[in-house]
């Protein structure tokens, strides 16, 4: 396995998961990528590691380039251990004590995975290390997405290595924007909205930090999927944009799971609703859609329409798993509303509903209930109900 060069002196030495399908729940159709990257300078030094098992790919990528042993730092941009996991192992390999840059939060971090042993040298922000001929500055991007990451900006060759920043769960034979196009942009939204979405507000901050600081940059390089090496511009605008948390004002979702096709027909009959007053709506039915595939569409929609049947006197199991995947995320700026079926107790509805309000979404509707199987008249109602909430989408 040999290191893909991206600049002089500089390679993408990381690992590509072709088989991944799920990363801590969030479904990764394509795979992904963990990145590493290694610098070859008076201090030869590797920024961020791989997933343990991964291990064996990484040193055969350093060592299509140098002896593993040559390595004389190592950068921690985060903790979380598709980045760290073979922090620990490499360094036996090596058997020499590298130190370890990181953050002061990294530094805690990581010693609460990995223990003391290793020889941590955390770095304040805006600190700067002299490779030989290059200069690596460190800034820190705390909760971007843990309270330990930080980016590491190459002053020389004005690359941002941005961690989880910027990154995408794609793993193809292209490792360059440009070699992709468009159709990575998808995946790059996807990753904002399972993974950076309640944070929106700190990432504002952070993009505003690093434009006042002014950095020229050629390539982002993060640690998941292709590098943007072409339009860098591309996706920071983007992240910019996505920040802002504006819904598409004419885009609403019908989120549903069904036991007896009553509650999906409830849903599509909605989703008609929607339709006649102009709003592009559409299903998504819960054991069909991912819940991370959801999100992505939940992500910019003005309304949410989140519609369970009653099971056991309580939310279909499904649907209580998507709630609290949505609440974690802390969506904001949207209406809400809730539907089901029932037999003859009839809870779910309401508790949707009870769920949309912690979350401070705006309900517009009283839940909406159909005993059994809905018939002509309570379809009627369910089409009437997406036209109320189309209105009051304007
Ligand atoms: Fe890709 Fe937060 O780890």
């Amino acid at each position: 396995m040999k290191a893909l060069k991206i600049a002089e002196g500089i390679y993408d030495v990381g690992a590509t998961d072709w088989n991944v399908r799920d990363f801590h729940g969030y479904s990764t159709e394509n795979g992904s990528t963990y990145n590493a990257f290694l610098i070859i300078d008076e201090k030869v030094t590797l920024i961020d590691t791989v997933k343990v098992d991964f291990l064996d790919q990484l040193m055969a990528k350093i060592s299509s380039v140098i002896d593993p042993a040559k390595i004389d730092y190592i950068v921690s941009n985060h903790t979380e251990m598709d980045h760290s996991g073979a922090l620990p192992r490499l360094l036996h390999r090596i058997g020499k004590d590298i130190p370890v840059f990181c953050s002061k939060m990294g530094h805690k971090n990581l010693a609460s995975h990995f223990g003391q042993k290793i020889n941590y040298r955390p770095v304040a922000d805006g600190e700067e290390l002299c490779l030989g001929k290059r200069t690596l500055k460190f800034i820190e991007t705390r909760m971007i997405h843990w309270p330990d990451s930080m980016f590491s900006y190459l002053v020389e060759d004005k690359i941002l290595f941005s961690s989880d920043g910027f990154g995408q769960h794609y793993a193809g034979p292209e490792r360059f924007d440009d070699e992709i196009g468009e159709a990575i942009m998808p995946y790059a939204k996807k990753y904002f909205a399972n993974i950076l979405w309640l944070y929106a507000p700190l990432i504002k901050g952070v993009l505003n930090k690093v434009r006042e600081l002014n950095l020229p940059i050629e390539m982002i390089c993060p640690d998941h999927g292709v590098l943007w090496r072409q339009n860098p511009a591309k996706i920071v605008e983007a992240y910019t944009r996505w920040c802002d948390l504006q819904p598409q004002p004419d885009k609403a979702l019908v989120i549903y799971d069904t036991m007896w096709h009553s509650t999906e027909a409830m849903a599509e009959a909605i989703v008609a609703g929607l339709a006649a007053e102009g709003v592009s709506a559409k299903p998504m039915h819960l054991r069909t859609c991912h819940r991370s595939d959801v999100v992505t569409e939940a992500f910019d929609a003005k309304a949410l329409v989140i519609g369970s049947p009653t099971l056991n006197n309580g939310l279909f199991p499904t649907v209580a798993d998507f709630l609290t995947y949505l609440k974690g995320l802390k969506p904001k700026n949207k209406l809400a509303a809730s539907f089901g079926s029932f037999g003859w107790s009839g809870e779910a509805a309401k508790l949707v509903e009870d769920e949309l309000k912690t979350m401070g979404l705006h309900l517009s509707e009283d839940p909406l209930k159909i005993q059994y199987v809905p018939n002509r008249e309570g379809l009627e109602k369910c089409f009437e109900f997406g036209r109320r909430i189309a209105r009051a989408m304007r």
